[in-house]
Order: C-alpha cells, then sequence, then structure tokens
C-alpha cells in the first residue's frame, strides 16, 4: 500500500495567504496541515508517500525533504497545471505501478486518522473505497446516491442532493483507477474529475464500497474551513505549560505554551497553542486561538483566530476575532497624526473595521 497526497492546486479562495504560500504549509494548531497527512500515512504502516506539488514549487520539499523524520520515503511528483484530481491520479501511475493506494487531498483534516478506512478497502476486497461524511451542505461535493448499502452514483456538486452523503477527500485504490483516469474526458470547467473516474467503476461494473466518518472531518479551502479545523484540533490539545506566567496573569483551560514563551499581566482563556518566543501583555487571548512562534500581543484582545510566526497586534481597542494573518503581519495602533488608517496590504486581503 502506498499514499498519493496532493499539495498542489490553485488554493484561489485563501488568498491573500497563497499568493506567498502554498496552503498545504498552513498551520493548523501550529502544526503544518499536510503533516497531518503524512503523519496519517505513516500510522497506517505506510512506508512509500507520493506528494503532488504545483511544478516548480520547491516549498514542499523543503520542508518535509525525504520523509525520514515520519518514517516515510517521498517521492515528489510535479503537474505541470491543476487540471484536476483524476489528472493527479493519471500522472502517477509510474510511481504506483501495481501496487493498492490510498489517494488523501492534502488539503483534509479528520480525527483519527486513515487506517481503519485503509483496513476497511482490504477486508471488502473491493476495486474502490470511498470515505462519505455526512454534511449540512452537499451540494458543495461529490455525493453517493446509496441504496441498500450499494452506492449507485456519484455526482458532483449537483444542485439536487440525492443524499447528503459527501465523497471526502480520502480514497483507496486497486490499479483499476487508472483505465478510469485513462478513460474519461475533462468536465465543462476544464479539469479531469475524481468523480468522474467514480462514476466511470461503477459504470463498467467494479465494485466501490464505502465508509461513513463518524467523528469530524474538515476540508480546509475556504478561511472559515481554516478556522473551523483549527478549532476541532484545538479542541483535543493538553495542557503543557512551559514558558513563563507571571502571577498577575489568569489562565484556565486547556492552553500549550511553546518554549520561551511569556504571558504577562494577561488573561488566557483554552484552548490555545502559543508558539516558541511569543509574547502576550496586558492583553486577553480567547479559545480556539493558535498563535506562532516569535508573536507579540500587547494591550489587545485576539480570540477563535490563527495567527502565524512573527505577528504584532498592539494597542487594538476593539477585540479581534475569526482572523487569520499570515508570517509577520503588524496591526497596531498608533499616535501618529492625521488620526487615519493606514493600511499597506497586499492583493485580495481583507480587512473589516467598524
Ligand atoms: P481543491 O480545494 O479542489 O482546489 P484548490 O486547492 O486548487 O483550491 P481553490 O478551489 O481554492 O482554487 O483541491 C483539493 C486538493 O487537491 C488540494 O490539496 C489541492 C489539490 N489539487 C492538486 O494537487 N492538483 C489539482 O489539479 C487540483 C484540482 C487540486
Amino acid at each position: 500500500m502506498k499514499a498519493l497526497i496532493t499539495a498542489g492546486g490553485h488554493g484561489t479562495r485563501l488568498r491573500p495567504i497563497t499568493h506567498t504560500q502554498n496552503k498545504h504549509l498552513i498551520p493548523i494548531a501550529n502544526k503544518i496541515m499536510l503533516q497531518y497527512a503524512l503523519e496519517y500515512a505513516a500510522e497506517a504502516g505506510i512506508r512509500e508517500a507520493g506528494i503532488i506539488i504545483n511544478a516548480g514549487d520547491t516549498s514542499i520539499q523543503n520542508v518535509f525533504e525525504d520523509g525520514n523524520q515520519f518514517g516515510l520515503e517521498i517521492t515528489y511528483i510535479p503537474q505541470d497545471a491543476p487540471l484536476g484530481l483524476a489528472h493527479v491520479v493519471k500522472i502517477s501511475q509510474d510511481f504506483i505501478g501495481d501496487d493498492s493506494f490510498v489517494f488523501y487531498l492534502g488539503d483534509n483534516i479528520l480525527v483519527g486518522g486513515i487506517k481503519h478506512f485503509i483496513d476497511d478497502f482490504t477486508k471488502n476486497g473491493t476495486n474502490c473505497h470511498l470515505v462519505l461524511s455526512k454534511v449540512s451542505d452537499p451540494n458543495r461535493f461529490g455525493v453517493a446516491e446509496i441504496e441498500g448499502g450499494r452506492i449507485l452514483s456519484i455526482e458532483e456538486k449537483p444542485d439536487y442532493p440525492k443524499s447528503n452523503l459527501a465523497v471526502t477527500g480520502i480514497y483507496v485504490y486497486d490499479s483499476t483507477i487508472f483505465e478510469a483516469v485513462n478513460n474519461i474526458e475533462p468536465s465543462a470547467r476544464g479539469e479531469l474529475e475524481i468523480s468522474d473516474a467514480h462514476q466511470y467503476l461503477l459504470n463498467k461494473g467494479y465494485s466501490v464500497s464505502y465508509s461513513e466518518i463518524t467523528g469530524w472531518w474538515k476540508d480546509t479551502g475556504k478561511p472559515s474551513d481554516l478556522l473551523e479545523a483549527n478549532r476541532l484540533v484545538l479542541d483535543s490539545i493538553k495542557h503543557k505549560k512551559l514558558g513563563i506566567v507571571d502571577e498577575h496573569s489568569t489562565i484556565s483551560g486547556r492552553v500549550q505554551f511553546g518554549g520561551n514563551s511569556k504571558v504577562i499581566n494577561s488573561t488566557i482563556r483554552g484552548p490555545v497553542i502559543l508558539g516558541e518566543n511569543t509574547k502576550i501583555e496586558n492583553s486577553y487571548v480567547g479559545p480556539y486561538t493558535s498563535i506562532g512562534k516569535d508573536c507579540v500581543i500587547k494591550n489587545s484582545e485576539l480570540e477563535f483566530s490563527i495567527l502565524m510566526n512573527g505577528c504584532t497586534i498592539e494597542d487594538i481597542q476593539r477585540r479581534i476575532e475569526a482572523s487569520l494573518l499570515g508570517n509577520d503581519v503588524v496591526i497596531r495602533r498608533t499616535q501618529k497624526k492625521p488620526v487615519t488608517h493606514r493600511i499597506m496590504v497586499g492583493d485580495q486581503s481583507r480587512i473589516e473595521i467598524e
């Protein structure tokens, strides 16, 4: 069993963050998103993983190198353009060979890892095993039509979904999937769609089984999904006290302090995670907040947010919430005259002020 993990794509919904960084390197609870996928694969006993990257993007390789730190042997597979998930599978045929493999979309996060889905695939002895999850907005996903425990059809983003069971970004295949991806045509949006490959397997009478996710699963395509995934992961962190908390501060709930972090005259209500060298002074940090390393929060209030490394928030009077800050972002109140908002942000940034 091998793993094929995606880390390419456009990432348009996460601009402007994705103008300067691959979305799969965004931290969720201070751990790089793609690391969850690699850990799930290693836990499932997989040794060989292929990671799909956009051609020319070396950022993923710079972080994960040969995969040794996870007990994996990683092969990087460049995709010339994001031409669809079935295209990803198609260009990986040499890497996969005759093996079975788990195809995992690197922007998905779920509780409990992927081992039990691989076990279900092996037990069922099917050609393709899909992982489904009940969702409230099925028209955003590939949707499975099920009857008597069998999948009858898969429809991509249907106007009238036949169930509320979305096809998640975890699939287990034997090599018949290559027959499918080599025989389907691009869709109206010009991509080779993975749902069309699944429908091909069903039409040809190949066996397609499924498992339903019982815990949480999150596809982190949009900023609000990232905040939600961050919330779900933080919900299960353990309290870990490194760093310094002075006697004027109040800490409640589970808080993970990075090495050399300092909390001075502040209130922190967990679950919260603070990176190394981060300083919180005269401030409030509320639940479901992840703050990277080398950040400063001073005379401000913050909750339900993700801050990457090197950010500063200083003297902001109104509480900041539901916010996503890239690396080295500064938000600061100044006394400079005239009294105005002075803003310097890159393309497609979003600032909401009262
Ligand atoms: P999507 O979230 O469907 O697409 P995207 O990442 O391009 O984002 P957006 O819609 O905001 O522009 O992709 C799902 C996963 O598959 C994600 O890990 C990116 C990856 N991907 C590829 O690696 N190659 C591709 O051709 C496509 C379409 C996606």
